[in-house]
C-alpha cells in the first residue's frame, strides 16, 4: 500500500516539475522518488526558511585517500605516520578559484555564507524556499514520513549554475531524506531490553558481563598507563550517559577498578548530559559502561551532540567529525552506535560523510560503527524485497562491527546487520576476502544484494543478552550497539601498549585487519543474519557479511601489532 502511494506521489511530482529556465544550469542530482516510508504531502510554503549547506570541491580528496591507505597499511614504509591537522586540511580545503567562484555567485544573489568546517570545504546560509527553488531550479516540497507524521522540505532534483561546475560538489539538504527522530535512524538502539536478575550474572551462557567479555577475548584487567590516548563515545538524539548508572555498573561488575573511574564530557550543537536518573539513555549508558568498564583506565570522553545541527538533518554526524577535526589532537578511537539505511541518503552526501571519516583516519583515529540490528534487512528489522544496506557501515574508511552471541561456541547473532553497499565499491584491501566469500555463496541470494559493493561488517563482538545498569537497575540489552564499544575498548587498550612502547596508535584499522590482523581474530563460522523473508547470509570460514573477520583475541592482536 505505502509503496504504491509513494510511487504515485513521485509520478505526480515529476509531471509537475517545472521546465528548466533559460539560465545556464546543469542538472546536478535527481532521484526518481522519495525513499520508501516518505510521501510528498504538498508544496513547501514559498516563504519558509531553509538552511542550505554547500560542499565545495576539495583540492585533492584522492590524495588524502591514498595518504590514508599509505599510513594505515602495515607493509608500507609510512605505516603509522599519521597526518597533522594542517596536512589533512591541505588536501581537503577548496582551491582559491572554487572559493572565489562560489563567493561571487553568492554575492550576485545577495547571500553571505558562514564557514562550517575547519578546512573551509563546507559553507552554510539561510534563505527561503522560493529563493532556493530559483537558485537551484529545484522543486522544494513537503515530504511526510508516514510512520511518524514528521515532515521535511526536500526536492527530488536540483541543478547548479554552469559556472560552479567543478567547484561545488553538492547542496544539502536536497535529495537526502532522514528518518525522523522518534523512530529515528538510530540503527543500533538495542533491539530488545529484558529484565535480568542479578544472580543470572554468574554464567556467561545466560548473560554477558564485562568479566565474560574479558575472559572470552583475553582482555587485560590491569589499568592502562597512557594519558595521551583517548577513546571517544559519540552520543546523539538526547541519549544521556548517566554517571550514577556507570558507578553502580562498575561497583557490580568491575569491583577491581578504582571507583573514581568515569568519563569526561564534550558537547557540540547545544549538546548536554543532564544527570537525573529518568533522563539516562539506554544506548548512552551501554556505550559508556562497555568502554569505561572494559578499556580499564583509558581516558574516555562522551561527546554529546545536541539538536542544533549545523549539518542539516545529518543530525550531527558530519558536525561531530568537523568538531573533532578542529582539535589539534584527535581521539585515538571513536565508537558510534547509531546509523541509518544507506538508501535514505543521496550518494553525493554519503560520499562526503565517508570522506570525513577518512580525514579522521588519516589523523590517526580508529573510527568504529555498529553495523545495525536488522540482519540483511538493514538498520532495524523491517519488510523488504531486496537486502537493505546500512550507512555509514558501507563507507570503506571506517570499521563496521557486527554482533555475536554465546561464549561456547561464539556464533553469529541473527540480528547482526551485514551485506554489501550499493554506494561504495569493494576496496583493494577487501577484494580477496569478498571474492572468497562470494565464490562459496554461489547463487544463494542472487539479485538481492550488490555483488560489487563494499562488504560489511569488518569484525564482530558480543551483542546479545549484555548486562548494563540503566536507571538504577540491571537490564539486558541486545544489538550491535554492544559490540562496537567492546571492540573499540580492545583497540584502545592495544593503543595504550603501542603508545607506551613509543609507537603510533593504530588509526584506520582495515588494511591491518584484512592482512596481518586477520589471523589474530576468532573466526566465527556458525549462524546467519535472516531478513527480507530469507535466511540472509551465513557465517563461514574467513570473512563473511555477518561477523566480518571475527571477534578479537587480545593476545594475538598484540602480537600482530608487533608487541
Ligand atoms: C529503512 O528502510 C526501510 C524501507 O526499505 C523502511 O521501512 C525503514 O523504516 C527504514 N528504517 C530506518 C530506521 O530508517
Ligand atoms: C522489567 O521490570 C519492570 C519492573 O521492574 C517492568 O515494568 C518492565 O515491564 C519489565 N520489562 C520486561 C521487558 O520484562
Ligand atoms: C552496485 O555497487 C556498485 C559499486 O559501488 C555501484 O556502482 C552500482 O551502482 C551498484 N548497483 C546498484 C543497483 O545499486
Amino acid at each position: 500500500m505505502v509503496k504504491a502511494f509513494a510511487l504515485l506521489a513521485a509520478f505526480v511530482t515529476l509531471a509537475c516539475a517545472k521546465p528548466h529556465v533559460a539560465r545556464d544550469m546543469l542538472l546536478h542530482d535527481r532521484r526518481d522518488a522519495a525513499p520508501r516510508g516518505f510521501v510528498k504531502s504538498g508544496p513547501a510554503p514559498a516563504d519558509s526558511e531553509i538552511k542550505l549547506r554547500l560542499a565545495l570541491k576539495q583540492t585533492d580528496i584522492e590524495g588524502l585517500q591514498s595518504a590514508l591507505i599509505d599510513v594505515s597499511t602495515p607493509k608500507s614504509a609510512n605505516y603509522g605516520n599519521h597526518l597533522s591537522k594542517e596536512e589533512v586540511e591541505e588536501y581537503v580545503a577548496p582551491k582559491a578559484e572554487s572559493v572565489d567562484a562560489v563567493n561571487a555567485w553568492l554575492s550576485e544573489n545577495g547571500l553571505t555564507a558562514a564557514t562550517l568546517s575547519p578546512a573551509g570545504d563546507w559553507l552554510g546560509f539561510t534563505t527561503t524556499v522560493s529563493k532556493a527553488n530559483e537558485l537551484f531550479d529545484a522543486d522544494f516540497s513537503t515530504f511526510t514520513h508516514t510512520a511518524t507524521g514528521v515532515s521535511s522540505i526536500r526536492t527530488l532534483e536540483y541543478s547548479i549554475p554552469a559556472v560552479l561546475k567543478g567547484h561545488l560538489d553538492l547542496v544539502h539538504p536536497t535529495t537526502s531524506f532522514s528518518t525522523p527522530k522518534q523512530s529515528k535512524n538510530v540503527i543500533s538502539l538495542p533491539v530488545k531490553v529484558s529484565n535480568i536478575t542479578e544472580d543470572a550474572s554468574s554464567s556467561c551462557s545466560s548473560s554477558i558481563t564485562p568479566a565474560c567479555v574479558q575472559s572470552l577475548y583475553g582482555i587485560p584487567t590491569t589499568l592502562a598507563t597512557q594519558t595521551n590516548n583517548q577513546l571517544a563515545v559519540a552520543g546523539f538524539i538526547d541519549q544521556y550517559a548517566n554517571s550514577a548508572d556507570l558507578k553502580t555498573f562498575l561497583k557490580d561488575f568491575r569491583k577491581d577498578l578504582p571507583s573514581t573511574n568515569t568519563f569526561t564530557l564534550q558537547t557540540l550543537d547545544g549538546g548536554s548530559n543532564p544527570q537525573s536518573s529518568s533522563q539516562a539513555g539506554v544506548e548512552a549508558d551501554l556505550d559508556v559502561q562497555y568502554t569505561v568498564g572494559l578499556a580499564s583506565g583509558v581516558p574516555t570522553v562522551f561527546v554529546s551532540v545536541g539538536d542544533s545541527y549545523q549539518d542539516g538533518d545529518l543530525e550531527g554526524f558530519l558536525d561531530i567529525v568537523n568538531y573533532l577535526l578542529a582539535e589539534s589532537t584527535v581521539p585515538t578511537v571513536m565508537t558510534t552506535s547509531y546509523g541509518e539505511n544507506e538508501s535514505d541518503m543521496s550518494i553525493d552526501l554519503a560520499v562526503k560523510l565517508c570522506n570525513a571519516y577518512a580525514q579522521l583516519g588519516a589523523r590517526g583515529t580508529s573510527v568504529l560503527f555498529a553495523s545495525g540490528d536488522g540482519g540483511v534487512s538493514g538498520s532495524q528489522s523491517q519488510d523488504c524485497d531486496t537486502f537493505v544496506p546500512t550507512f555509514p557501515s558501507g563507507c570503506p574508511y571506517l570499521t563496521s562491527v557486527g554482533a555475536t552471541t554465546g561464549v561456547n561456541p561464539e556464533t553469529a547473532a541473527s540480528l547482526s546487520a551485514g551485506g554489501f553497499s550499493n554506494y561504495f565499491g569493494v576496496p583493494d584491501w577487501q577484494s580477496d576476502a569478498v571474492s572468497g566469500y562470494l565464490d562459496q555463496l554461489g547463487d544463494t541470494n542472487s539479485g538481492l544484494y550488490n555483488a560489487s559493493g563494499r562488504g560489511y561488517p569488518d569484525v564482530a563482538a558480543l551483542g546479545q543478552s549484555v548486562e548494563i545498569v540503566y536507571q538504577g537497575k540491571t537490564t539486558g540489552v541486545d544489538g550491535t550497539s554492544c559490540a562496537s564499544p567492546m571492540f573499540a575498548s580492545v583497540v584502545a587498550l592495544l593503543n595504550d601498549k603501542l603508545i607506551a612502547a613509543g609507537q603510533s596508535p593504530l588509526g584506520f584499522l582495515n588494511p591491518f585487519l584484512y592482512s596481518t590482523g586477520a589471523s589474530a581474530l576468532n573466526d566465527i563460522t556458525d549462524g546467519n543474519n535472516p531478513g527480507c523473508n530469507t535466511d540472509g547470509f551465513s557465517a563461514t570460514e574467513g570473512w563473511d557479511p555477518v561477523t566480518g573477520l571475527g571477534s578479537p583475541n587480545f593476545a594475538a592482536l598484540l602480537e600482530a601489532v608487533g608487541l
